[in-house]
């Protein structure tokens, strides 16, 4: 479980992944301990990984505790095969309202998707982000032996890659940005920019999906902390070390989607969806009820679609899954109020022969479901107005690959690099959208199918194995190097011993 692993290159150690969201959520019943699988793009992607690699996961698991300790259950996962250890860290409720509702999620969030009128800074949200990083580096400091690989996910703990470096110089830190690095006038308005940069630069390895995210942040660390930033190789000098920045999108566990897409009962369920929806064109949208995601946007241009092009009344659905997500935080709930008065005034000028244009499910859907939905439809509408990466869009086309379906992707999403060959349509034009789902379903089957193989071929080449290759190639090769230069210095040959 959390055996010492040989990484690429020859490196050992285990490794122990840093996020707010673990693989499960974990509840105190009457009868025990009772753990839901947690729904996360981020968790289907690092849990194929860490049950390939073994090592540790820590992670918030959903409970609220009054104690002060930071330290919470030990737990082998998945329960029935274990392959890796999930150690739990212990937040107050007020700790995550402060720091996960609060600091994350109203501040951060919106800051680095560029929606600047959503974005509120309160200092006692950040101080309690504060708090919650160094209960995390204690946990770790716990946790961590010191040839261990530390990799630290997301926006959450920004702050704890500088406080376990502070702890031990030469910890193997490394860290993913899942969401969008926003351009640096930007992210220079949040008025703590440079402690958050500071966090971030105790790694060795610093990714994100995108080459322009990489240069954002590049820009923000040049500009706000004066660092030497190389642009054309990616390098930060910073306080003796060279740090790595790499652009690494995130891919998928491509064999366990095909073997689901090949499943007789998920298609079969395909076709019931299909026979129970009727109508001639199923179009699907899948996403968190989240305001990037531009599903307000994405109903207004099927309204203007039934409006002028009447061709399709009565025979085109759009079903729109909208997972609940992030509930506590007011413009979340503001945008659920939002979305259902315009489902219902949509179904209400365009219901025909008993029939609703939208359906709209607000539930999350397990990935057996949601297969099947991806195999019912004729086209999935990805046409957020800002998304990190989008790994729905790569979904769909791992399961969907050979068949004639169509992926219509905003320019907004990380992946539409990668997808090159989805219909790219402006999420903030209703027209276009609506005119592009037209074109879209106007292909011919040969066109459908050419696309949906062009990109399968892009998702599998750069799946979730290849992503983690990448990252640990990059990661080692700057580890080492900021090693070997930093052992140089007699203040901490002594540390370097113990070390090794
Ligand atoms: O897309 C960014 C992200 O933070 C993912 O890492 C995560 O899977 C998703 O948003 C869901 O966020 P939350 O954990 O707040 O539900």
């Amino acid at each position: 479980m959390d055996r010492m692993t040989t990484l690429f290159d020859g490196y050992e150690g285990r490794l122990i992944v840093v996020s707010n969201r673990g693989s499960c959520t974990f509840k105190k019943t009457s009868s025990g301990l009772q753990a839901t699988p947690s729904v996360s793009g981020l968790v289907s992607a690092l849990e194929p990984i860490l049950k390939e690699q073994g090592g540790i996961w820590v992670a918030w698991g959903g409970r609220y505790s009054t104690a002060s300790k930071a330290m919470g259950l030990s737990l082998p996962l998945p329960e029935k095969n274990p392959r890796y250890v999930n150690q739990e860290v212990l937040l107050s409720r007020k700790e995550v309202t402060q720091y996960y509702d609060g600091f994350s999620n109203n501040c951060l969030w919106p800051l680095c998707h560029s929606f600047l009128e959503k974005t509120i800074f309160n200092e006692d949200d950040w101080r309690t982000y504060i708090k919650v990083n160094k209960k995390y580096a204690r946990v770790l400091a716990k946790v961590a032996k010191p040839r261990d690989m530390i990799w630290v996910q997301d926006y959450h703990l920004a702050l704890v890659p500088r406080l376990v470096r502070e702890h031990n110089p030469l910890a193997a830190l490394a860290l993913f940005w899942h969401i969008p690095f926003p351009p640096v006038e930007i992210f220079e308005t949040l008025p703590w920019a440079r402690d958050l940069i500071q966090g971030i630069l105790g790694c060795d390895l610093i990714a994100f999906h995108t080459e322009s995210y990489t240069r954002n942040f590049l820009m923000s660390v040049e500009e706000i902390t004066g660092a030497k930033v190389d642009y054309r190789n990616k390098t930060i000098e910073w306080r003796d070390r060279t740090i790595k920045v790499a652009a690494l999108p995130i891919g998928l566990d491509c064999k366990q989607l095909e073997g689901l897409a090949q499943r007789p009962d998920l298609r079969t369920q395909a076709q019931q969806i299909r026979d129970k929806i009727g109508g001639q064109y199923l179009i699907l949208g899948v996403d968190r009820l989240d305001y990037s995601k531009g599903i307000i946007e994405r109903l207004e241009a099927i309204e203007y679609l039934l409006e002028n092009y009447p061709e399709y009344r009565g025979k085109l659905t759009f079903l729109q899954i909208a997972a609940p997500s992030r509930t506590s935080v007011p413009a979340y709930s503001q945008l659920r109020r939002r979305v259902e008065e315009t489902v219902g005034r949509i179904n209400g000028r365009f219901t025909h022969n008993y029939h609703s244009p939208i359906q709209y499910l607000f539930q999350s859907l397990d990935k057996e479901n949601l297969v099947a939905h991806y195999l019912a439809s004729d086209m999935l509408l990805v046409t957020p107005l800002r998304d990190g990466l989008n790994l729905v869009a790569k979904e769909y086309v791992v399961v969907n690959t050979g068949k004639d379906a169509i992926l219509v992707l905003s320019p907004l999403a990380g992946v539409a690099f990668q997808l090159k060959q989805a219909i790219i349509a402006n999420p903030y034009y209703p027209k276009a959208l609506a005119d592009s789902i037209v074109n879209g379903l106007k292909l011919t089957e040969g066109e459908k199918r050419h696309r949906m193989n062009q990109m399968y071929k892009t998702v599998k080449g750069q799946d979730i194995f290849w992503w983690w290759k990448m990252i640990q190639e990059n990661w080692i090769a700057s580890y080492r190097h900021s090693q070997s230069k930093f052992v140089m210095h007699p203040s901490v040959k002594k540390q370097a011993r113990v070390a090794n």
